[in-house]
């Protein structure tokens, strides 16, 4: 089982190369920000104001919920990464503007952490799931502590990144072309730095930065990394 993990800042177009790089390895692909995404929408579903002061035993009791009661079910399969909570498909509603700016509320809180990072681990092993990952040999999971926390032994280890003003431009080019609206890449990445660590590579973790890439060079750099580790 070959895993890769990549980790980066909003808006650096991890997801779709992430999903790209599991297609052509046929791969199974984890997105752990989608979880953290979910677990956030999910507490706004249970009516827990993410403005006010953040009610952490409300949050994490509901997060706990959510993922030891089996509601939410992960596509792994980069073909059709869909997302469903109770059967309902909440992969749209969990990037809207809503969700971006709440969900680092919940991610910094640790206990969460815990309860997403011990899923993480299980995907990525194959025991979550294992029928989206019969068809694959490997795993390609992408976040922020992937790298560092979740699967510091992974065989491909990459920092994704690129500069500041590129990123926010992505983002606000994909609001533009009608994605979930405005998203304020700069004040999440100062949130989520408070907890994760994605914003220097750790010890043995190789950097790219895509600021002067196309989404084509992006990926070959990346199909590059894990053909010399396969
Ligand atoms: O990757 P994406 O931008 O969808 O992540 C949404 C949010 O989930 C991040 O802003 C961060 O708060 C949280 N996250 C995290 N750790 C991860 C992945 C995402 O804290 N491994």
């Amino acid at each position: 089982m070959i895993r890769v993990a990549i980790d980066g800042p909003a808006g650096v177009g991890k997801s779709t190369t992430s999903k790209a790089l599991a297609k052509h390895f046929g791969y199974a692909y984890l997105d752990t920000g989608a979880m953290y995404r979910a677990a956030a929408w999910w507490c706004m579903k249970q009516g827990i104001d993410l403005d006010a002061e953040p009610d952490e035993q409300a949050i994490c009791e509901a997060v706990a919920q959510l993922f030891t009661e089996d509601h939410l079910d992960m596509g792994l399969d980069p073909e059709n990464p869909t997302i469903t909570c109770d059967g309902e498909d909440i992969s749209e509603q969990i990037r809207s503007a809503e969700v971006s700016s709440h969900v680092s509320v919940v991610s910094g809180i640790i206990p969460v952490r815990h309860v997403l990072i011990a899923a993480q681990r299980a995907y990525m092993a194959g025991q979550a799931d294992p029928d989206s990952f019969s068809h694959g040999s490997g795993v390609v999971a992408e976040g922020r502590d992937i790298t560092t926390v979740v699967a510091p032994d992974a065989e491909v280890r990459v920092l994704l990144t690129a500069r500041p003003e590129v990123r926010q431009a992505r983002r606000n080019g994909q609001a533009q072309a009608g994605a979930a609206g405005a998203d304020d890449v700069a004040k999440r990445d100062k949130a989520d730095s408070k907890v994760t660590s994605f914003l220097t590579a750790a010890d043995g973790v190789v950097t790219v930065d895509n600021s002067d890439m196309d989404f084509q060079q992006t990926l070959d750099t990346l199909i590059d990394l894990v053909d010399k580790a396969i």
